[in-house]
């Protein structure tokens, strides 16, 4: 038996574009391998949005994006101007997907969508970190009282399954320090400088690969490495943090001279994020660190992401990911909805 599963989208973007995509190329292997249908009814970007009764030819939407066109100008179904969270009122939905910019000053359009659906029982799944950092737990607890689903593990290191490790496989755990390198455009910057690349060209390249932040500074300044700690400190390490939580220094004033340095005395320079137990309480902060060579993370380069954790009867865990381009993205997302279906077969 195949279940139609309602999918309302939030963003068109390197992400969105990439799910769409997805719901083709997946189509037979989610049908076959778990009785999926995934059917578009809505879709949102920065020109309005596009629903109405019946469903959206997600390859038709999918070619339309390709040639220039917004969701807002979309024939017969497009509503020029229309603000994301007027169409996730009310459309017809199972699951809001919701890949729209980071805004870590307001949280929106992700928050209010967020808030929105959860309101109205639909659930959500997230790429978009803000709206987690900024309320995780307004929105875990409305998830809760709506009985609506609430996924993002895309939030945290892409298809890296961060989250998923940290909340369900470290059974009866203490995790004493989790060491991660959480952002591949800072990453892939600080490698491309090792080798001889200025930084602007460095820059450019990552933001053609579509995985740069759509404001970069969220990366170079080490934002969107905190962001994401944010959501594991919250997520897996049971602690209500904020950004007001974490001591945040980025990468823009690392010098080809000073990892010319680092080499020279066998190390290496990271972005690397750090949530560390002392006294029985978290201590959170992301800097570039000089890492000796032999450090497991030392050997996270180029598009890579990779996070150690040490736990008390676990041992040390090491696991790092190689993903280029916003599909490794989307693809996680596809995982939620997945995840979340089968929860609610299990109900
Ligand atoms: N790229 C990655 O590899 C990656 C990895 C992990 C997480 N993420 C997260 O995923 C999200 C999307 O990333 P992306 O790379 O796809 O970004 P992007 O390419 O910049 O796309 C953003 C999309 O959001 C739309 N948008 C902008 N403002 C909007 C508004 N007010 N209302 C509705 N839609 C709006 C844009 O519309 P237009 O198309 O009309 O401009 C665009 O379609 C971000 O939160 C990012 O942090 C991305």
């Amino acid at each position: 038996m195949t279940r139609t599963v309602r999918v309302a989208l939030v963003g068109l973007g390197h992400v969105g574009r990439a799910f769409l995509e997805l719901m083709t190329i997946k189509r037979k292997t989610l049908r076959e391998r778990y009785g999926l249908e995934l059917v578009l009814t809505g879709a949102a970007d920065s020109t309005g949005a596009a629903f109405g009764a019946g469903r959206i030819d997600h390859a038709n939407l999918l070619r339309h994006k390709r040639a220039g066109r917004g969701a807002g100008q979309y024939p017969r179904l497009g509503h020029r101007n229309m603000p994301a969270v007027e169409m996730v009122q009310q459309v017809d939905a199972d699951v809001l997907l919701e890949a729209s910019p980071v805004n870590l000053r307001t949280g929106q359009p992700g928050l209010d969508c967020t808030r929105v659906a959860l309101g109205r029982g639909i659930s959500v799944v997230l790429a978009n970190k803000a709206p987690l950092v900024l309320a995780y737990q307004e929105l875990t607890e409305l998830a809760r009282r709506h009985r609506a689903g609430l996924r993002f593990s895309a939030t945290v290191c892409g298809s890296l399954p961060v989250l998923n490790m940290g909340r369900r496989d470290w059974v009866a755990c203490d995790i004493q320090k989790i060491e991660g390198i959480l952002n591949s455009t800072t990453n892939y910057i600080l490698s491309a400088m090792e080798m001889g690349r200025d930084f602007d060209e460095a820059l450019r390249e990552a933001q053609a690969e579509g995985v740069a932040e759509a404001d970069p500074s969220l990366d170079i300044r080490g934002w969107d490495t905190a962001n994401k700690l944010v959501i594991i400190a919250n997520a897996v390490l049971g602690c209500s943090a904020t950004l007001d939580d974490v001591d945040v220094l980025g990468i823009q004033n690392i010098t080809p001279d000073d990892l010319a340095a680092a080499r020279a005395r066998g190390q290496t320079i990271k972005l690397v994020a750090v949530a560390h137990r002392r006294d029985g309480e978290y201590r959170f902060a992301v800097h570039p660190a000089a890492l000796p060579l032999d450090h497991p993370l030392a050997s996270v380069t180029g598009w890579e992401m990779g996070i150690v954790w040490h736990t008390d009867i676990m041992g040390v865990q090491f696991a790092k990911v190689d993903e280029r381009g916003p599909m490794p993205t989307a693809a996680a997302m596809l995982r939620d909805v997945i995840d979340l279906y089968a929860d609610v077969m299990e109900r």
